[in-house]
């Protein structure tokens, strides 16, 4: 979604604004803007289209002099991807310039209030009624003005502002959509998520929900929305600046599931202690551990894909109840809870809108909050009562691929931990376990290392329409994966089933040659999952079948078979995955597509 950046300091803003931008390109967008101004002059380019035109347009920068800025890439929500739907958006008289990321809901009933009083507006969007209202409530103070403005909108918004009567200073304010506030040497910085900054510095303050920031060149100080003044803590962040670049890598995506033997690492050894697993992020919830009657997963896209393979493991190590909700059914469904419940929040980001609201909604109702989150300091880390951290660092390419692979692993250690304490993990079962963890990094690598072969397959298949999925229980939470991997970065259609359901009306569609994608990871499924697959086959579909090695029998009706190395059958998720994020990223790539930034998606998603 939109993405925003902020400088004021000595140096000049522009060519630090464009840079930062081209840091958030991965959030997905449609346009781009900037503002700039040199203490008497406040100057504007926006386009439609890539942040490139805008570089190309203001000579890098050096057309908009002056070293207090805002710019922004708009992903559009209300009006089209226009020039003048771009932000940033201004009041009348030219004096203050607004970005905005998030949804202003009340926006037409205020716009049509500021009409009445004269106001005229250029544009279709919600933030253009914010440049109004500041420009209506300001009188000498901007903190007063801004949080006049707060007091009256609802919805989401993270917010950079400039008010030329106040030359160097940047304003900023939040409430459920991200924003840092980086401090530099030379000069500070705001911007919607780390890796805007990492260039200049790597400390960070994470604003709160209604919270203003007033930020010059030397000086950063926090107000809540009564104005009074509030201290906020500096992070350090600890990644690599090279932990958010291509690293030589064509595309994002590639490096990223490179990356997942070492993301395994950095997620599980920390919670593998003396043979046993610990949380120590749990410690103080051992009571709740032991009572939880139920857990309750809930999280978007990918995210929910992960909580499924979750609830199979769970349930089957631990034998407690799962149930797994998309966030955006499970915050307006009024969903009844069973005592000593948990809910568990999944998220990348930790910022998705609707798994925010989902956090929230469980809060309200006493319910305790786990939420497993990658990206450090985001607004679920501050809603939830305990965050479970997975160490993928930070992810940039749309479809996620390592993040994904970490909050599978948590899953595992969620449920072998639950399972002693219940007492149904055997001592034996449990060095098992740990041991096949242990090996999944290196079992990841070997696959990842037969990419060439998945890559050959996959030009055969570039001209697909569409491609079914299937496998039972945890191959069932596999295939949903995969589906979503292939369409969303290659714009082929495909559907993940539960194998068994096949029959029960999709399978009118198989015909001759349609790709069908068999998972048959679980031994005891084995058997039905190859009659499934004859059933496909006998209607003419071409076999591409992922097993565990040693089923070479699969080879009489599979016609592209891919071994994955023997581990336990709840861990065979994440060896599964691997060559089908392969694929889809062969796929996209091999139809020329830019795969990092699939059309229409974003990759934080702060809007409902
Ligand atoms: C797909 C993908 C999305 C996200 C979903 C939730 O590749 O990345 O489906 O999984 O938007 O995002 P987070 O995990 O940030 O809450």
């Amino acid at each position: 979604m939109c993405g925003i950046v902020g400088y004021t300091g000595k140096s000049q803003a522009a060519p630090i604004l464009l840079d930062g931008l081209s840091k958030l390109e991965y959030r997905g967008y449609d346009s781009a803007g900037m503002a700039v101004f040199d203490g008497k002059k406040l100057r504007s380019e926006k386009t439609p289209g890539r942040l490139n035109a805008l570089v190309e347009m203001t000579h890098d920068g050096e057309l908009l002099p002056g070293t207090l800025g805002i710019g922004h890439t708009r992903w559009a929500t209300h009006g089209k991807a226009t020039k003048e739907n771009a932000h940033p958006h201004f009041n009348a008289a030219g004096t203050v310039a607004v970005v905005h990321n998030g949804i202003i809901e009340n926006y037409l009933s205020i716009r049509q209030r500021l009409e009445k009083k004269g106001y005229a507006f250029k544009s279709e969007t919600d933030t253009e009624t914010i440049a109004a209202m500041l420009d209506y409530y300001y009188e000498k103070d901007p903190i007063e003005a801004i949080i006049k403005v707060l007091h009256r909108v609802t919805g989401s918004y993270a917010l950079g502002i400039i008010f030329t009567d106040h030359p160097g200073v940047l304003y900023a304010a939040r409430k459920d959509s991200p924003l840092i506030v980086g401090k530099g040497r030379d000069g500070n910085y705001i911007a919607s998520d780390v890796p805007a900054v990492l260039k200049y510095t790597r400390d960070v303050y994470y604003i709160r929900n209604e919270e203003i920031a007033k930020i010059t060149g030397d000086e950063i100080s926090f107000y809540n929305i009564d104005a009074d003044p509030v201290t906020e803590e500096l992070h350090t962040i600890e990644w690599d600046v090279n932990a958010a670049d291509k690293g030589g890598y064509e595309f994002y995506m590639m490096k990223e599931m490179s990356e997942q033997p070492k993301v395994l690492r950095d997620t599980c050894d920390p919670r593998i202690k003396n043979g046993t697993i610990v949380f120590d992020e749990l410690v103080k919830d051992e009571k709740i551990i032991k009572k939880a009657s139920k857990l309750h997963i809930v999280a978007c896209g990918s995210a929910y894909h992960a909580g499924i393979s979750g609830k199979y493991v769970i349930e089957g190590m631990a034998g407690i109840p799962v149930e797994v909700e998309l966030a955006s059914e499970f915050r307006y469904r009024n969903p009844v809870y069973i005592p000593d419940e948990i809910v568990i929040a999944v998220s990348q980001s930790g910022e998705t809108a609707d798994t925010l609201a989902a956090i929230k909604e469980a809060k309200a109702n006493g319910v305790p909050v786990w939420a497993i989150v990658n990206a450090t300091g985001s607004s679920m880390t501050r809603e939830a009562d305990r965050t479970i951290y997975t160490y993928a660092g930070p992810e940039i390419s749309v479809a996620t691929t390592k993040a994904y692979s970490a909050q599978i692993a948590v899953f595992y250690m969620l449920a072998m931990m639950f399972a002693k304490t219940r007492g149904r993990l055997a001592p034996e079962r449990e060095e098992e376990y740990i041991e096949d963890l242990k090996r999944l990094p290196e079992q990841v690598e070997f696959l990842l290392g037969n990419k060439e072969r998945v890559q050959k397959f996959a030009n055969r298949y570039i001209a697909a329409h569409d491609v079914y999925y299937i496998g039972r229980g945890i191959d069932y939470g596999i295939a949903l994966e995969a589906s979503l991997k292939l369409k969303e970065i290659s714009y082929v259609h495909a559907e993940a089933y539960a194998a068994g359901e096949l029959k029960h009306g999709t399978i009118s569609l198989i015909e001759k040659n349609t790709l069908v994608t068999a998972i048959a990871t679980q031994e005891e499924l084995y058997d039905k999952t190859i009659s499934n697959i004859v059933e496909v086959k006998s209607r003419g579909a071409f076999v591409m079948a992922v097993t565990n090695v040693g089923h070479s029998d699969i080879e009489e009706n599979a016609d592209f078979v891919i071994y994955i190395p023997s581990t336990n059958k709840y861990f065979a998720n994440s060896l599964a995955i691997i060559p089908l994020q392969l694929f889809a990223y062969y796929v996209s790539a091999g139809r020329g597509y830019d795969v990092d930034h699939p059309r229409n998606l974003a990759k934080s998603v702060t809007v409902e």
